[in-house]
């Protein structure tokens, strides 16, 4: 089970962020890829996510679609917890 204890359940308000991460942390075996990775994206909002190869952009897109597991931290879309994963 995600351990969200120091998270909030869920993101309070009328239009929480579409895509929220906090501290989220990802690594293979030794090999750490996020390190307590923020990223808030809002609804409507356009973002482009860039960097050398390796440095984990498409890691980040298969953890927002669930096809990873996170070793940290929480996910959140449309201010809620992707558990679906578990
Ligand atoms: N399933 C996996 N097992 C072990 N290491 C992995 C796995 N998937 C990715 N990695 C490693 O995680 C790091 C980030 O990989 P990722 O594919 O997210 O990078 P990227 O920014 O999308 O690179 P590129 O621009 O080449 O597409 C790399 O060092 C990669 O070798
Ligand atoms: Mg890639």
């Amino acid at each position: 089970m995600q351990d969200m204890s120091g998270f909030p359940l869920e993101i309070a308000g009328d239009t929480p962020p579409m895509v929220s991460f906090k501290k989220v942390r990802k690594a293979y075996g030794s090999l750490v890829v996020l390190d307590d990775q923020d990223l808030g994206v809002a609804a409507g909002e356009m973002v482009s996510v860039i960097g050398p190869s390796g440095s984990g952009k498409t890691t980040v897109l298969r953890m927002l679609m669930t096809l990873e597991k996170i070793n940290g931290g929480v996910i959140y879309v449309d201010g809620k917890p992707l558990t679906h994963m578990e």
